[in-house]
């Protein structure tokens, strides 16, 4: 079983990638299921038809599903939110406040993302496709299931038996609302959930993970960054999909000056990426919408001849390896790129305002986004061991990097929320 996430900032052409390459997918006979976790859902816009939140008949080999966010929570979590409405109500939030801080931050997005257990675990599908626009916390929430059990703890911090022995006696003192079986019971539930999802996401011969972007500066930084904490959480990602990208044949003026920039992100796009395949996809002349024009991205995308495990099949692993990795070694953090093919002159490295590092090699240039906890450390020397540069960060006693200093912002701003509301 393969799956592919597609992932991206919105507008990208997320959905339209996902859907051609889940047409091809099914065309080559694979049995394909494509779904869109994404609340704003436009895959039924993709191929023209009406698209439920149950899994619904596309085409031959091929089944599509619009995840409905509000039953995926009732169904998986209702009680759990129920209680934590009641705790952080009893601990004197307002109604409102309460409510919207009892919907755990990334879980319906998470919510969405079970799915594909259900859907690996039913056995019917040899493809699993997702049209993803989750954010990095949640990312990060499924390659670490510990993050979750931690987290999980902090929010609920009675251990089931504690709250047999203790309820009569936190009845009769306080009013403070106590968890029962059921409550219990889904998050036992929630937490197997997430190590399972967890196992097939970070599993490379599994899953692979394709950035989708435009040849925008913007977009490409945002990308860049997304691929480094893709990185760091070990998600294997295996392509990069440049869409709407000028075609040549545009010879308008007018489009000039959107060319020259559109090239010179491309070539921000290549020192970012490097060594993995870039598929570009042009601008089209109309919308992508319809078996045809979805036929006609896959294309462009995978090129003709569609047979299982050839060229054109979009279900290849397009490339193994981690191109970068963070790693702790002898007291230093190292930084790791793959590197093959480059003569090993002089290594210059240089940052950029960004918290980028560039990296330059002779007329190589690489550009990484550093992830936040490496950004602050100063550089104490690069390595080349095989065939990988290893760029090493030093450890002062004062400048200890957290495991959350390797966590994107938005992830501890949410921690910090949740740990102010308990406080
Ligand atoms: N290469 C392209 N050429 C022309 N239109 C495109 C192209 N890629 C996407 N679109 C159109 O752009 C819009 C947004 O694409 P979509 O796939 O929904 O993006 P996302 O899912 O990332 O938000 C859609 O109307 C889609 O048909
Ligand atoms: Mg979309």
């Amino acid at each position: 079983m393969r799956i592919l996430l597609y992932t991206g900032k919105g507008g990208v052409g997320k959905t339209s990638i996902s859907a051609a390459t889940a047409l091809r997918s099914a065309e080559l006979g694979y049995r394909t299921a494509v779904l869109s976790t994404d609340p704003a859902h436009s895959l039924g816009d993709s191929f023209d038809v009406r698209i439920g939140p149950e899994l619904t008949e596309l085409a031959p080999n091929l089944w599509g599903q619009e995840i409905d966010l509000v039953t995926q929570m009732d169904d998986h979590w209702g009680r759990v939110q129920t209680y934590l409405n009641a705790i952080f109500a009893w601990q004197g939030m307002e109604g409102l406040v309460a409510e919207e801080t009892a919907v755990l931050p990334g879980m319906e997005e998470l919510a969405s993302l079970m799915q594909i257990v259900h859907l690996a675990d039913s056995g019917r599908f040899d493809v699993i496709i997702i049209d993803a626009a989750p954010t990095g916390s949640t990312l990060q929430l499924l390659s670490f299931p510990e993050v979750a059990r931690w987290y999980i703890e902090k929010v609920f911090p009675f251990q089931r038996k504690t709250i047999q022995i203790a309820r009569p006696v936190v009845k009769r003192f306080s009013d403070m609302p106590i968890p029962d079986e059921d409550v219990f019971d889904s998050i036992t539930d929630l937490v197997s959930h997430l190590e399972r999802m967890s196992k097939l996401l970070t599993d490379s011969s599994v899953s692979s993970t394709r950035v989708v972007l435009n040849p925008e500066k913007m977009v490409v930084k945002e990308a860049q960054r997304a691929y480094t904490y893709l990185n760091l959480y070990g998600y294997a990602v295996d392509g990069v999909v440049c869409n709407r990208v000028f075609p040549q044949h545009l010879t308008d003026s007018y489009f000039d000056i959107w060319k020259d920039a559109q090239a010179k992100n491309l070539q921000l796009v290549r020192e970012a990426f490097h060594p993995l395949p870039i598929f570009e996809v042009p601008l089209f002349d109309q919308e992508v919408t319809g078996i045809g024009m979805l036929e006609q991205m896959a294309l462009t995308l995978f090129g003709p001849e569609p047979v299982q495990g050839g060229a054109g099949d979009p279900t290849r692993h397009f490339y193994h390896g981690k191109p970068q990795d963070v790693f702790e070694r002898d007291g230093y953090y190292v930084l790791s790129l793959a590197l093959p093919l480059v003569d090993r002159e002089d290594v210059k490295l240089h940052r950029s305002v960004y918290d980028e590092l560039i990296v330059r090699i002779g007329n190589w240039k690489r550009n990484v986004a550093l992830p936040l906890g490496l950004a602050k450390l100063d550089i104490a020397g690069a390595r080349y061991e095989d065939d990988r540069l290893n760029i090493m960060f030093v450890r002062e006693p004062d400048q200890e990097v957290t495991p959350e200093e390797l966590e994107p912002s938005a992830w501890r701003n949410l921690r910090t929320r949740f740990n102010n509301a308990r406080a």
